[in-house]
């Protein structure tokens, strides 16, 4: 079998975002499993805030395209989103949003059929002592119920963000590290599963 392809997104695109270093934390975990991982930066995507005059107007934006065809290309995705006032942020939302009114085009699928049944590790950061993990409940409600994406049992929410990073990157409490080992390994197995079958 060919090596698994997973995409990483994070939720947030500020410089510095702790959710980023995170999901790079859960990208070199699954590479080192064998999987190839590509990021997704949603801010380059360049989706205006869902609005159905503009749809109507002008249609879904290329950004909406260029997710689709990542998503479609992929085995299953790794996402860390930070929270805002408890909840997933508009930028992840917005995106998945406009995802969502894709229709199938030509040989594409529809926004959600690239989506549907898509293994996904989720994991969260903030600088709180909760790690995001309000949010986090929201954001695998919604992309594993209304997305339809494939939410593995296992997920980390990372607290304290702002002191857990070394300077290259890696976490530094290696009982943190272990947790997004197991939302990694239980993603690949699900998606390597799925991928064979
Ligand atoms: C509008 C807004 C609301 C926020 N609400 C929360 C919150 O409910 N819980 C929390 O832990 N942090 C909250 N924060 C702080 C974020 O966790 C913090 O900005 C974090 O660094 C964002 O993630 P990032 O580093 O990946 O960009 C909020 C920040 C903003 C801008």
């Amino acid at each position: 079998m060919s090596a698994l392809r997973l995409l990483a997104i994070s939720g947030s695109s500020r410089a510095g975002s702790w959710n980023r270093k995170l999901v790079e934390v859960a990208a070199k975990a699954a590479e080192a499993r064998g999987a190839q991982v590509e990021p997704i930066d949603l801010r380059a995507l360049e989706l205006p805030l869902y609005d159905a005059d503009l749809e109507k107007a002008s249609g879904v934006p290329e950004g909406a395209r260029r997710l689709r065809d990542a998503l479609r290309g992929a085995d299953g995705v790794l996402l860390s989103a930070p929270e805002y006032n408890g909840f997933p942020t508009p930028l992840l939302i917005n995106s998945f949003d406009w995802l969502s009114r894709l229709q199938p085009e030509g040989d594409a699928p529809s926004g959600l059929a690239a989506s549907s049944g898509k293994p996904l590790g989720l994991f969260s950061a903030s600088p709180g002592p909760l790690g995001a993990l309000r949010s986090l409940n929201f954001t695998r409600q919604y992309l594993g119920m209304t997305i339809a994406m494939l939410p593995v049992p296992q997920q980390f929410a990372l607290s304290k963000a702002a002191e857990a990073f070394d300077e290259a990157g890696a976490l530094k409490d290696a009982r943190q590290q272990a947790a997004v080992d197991a939302v990694v390994a239980s993603l690949v197995r699900v998606a390597a599963a799925l991928k064979a079958s």
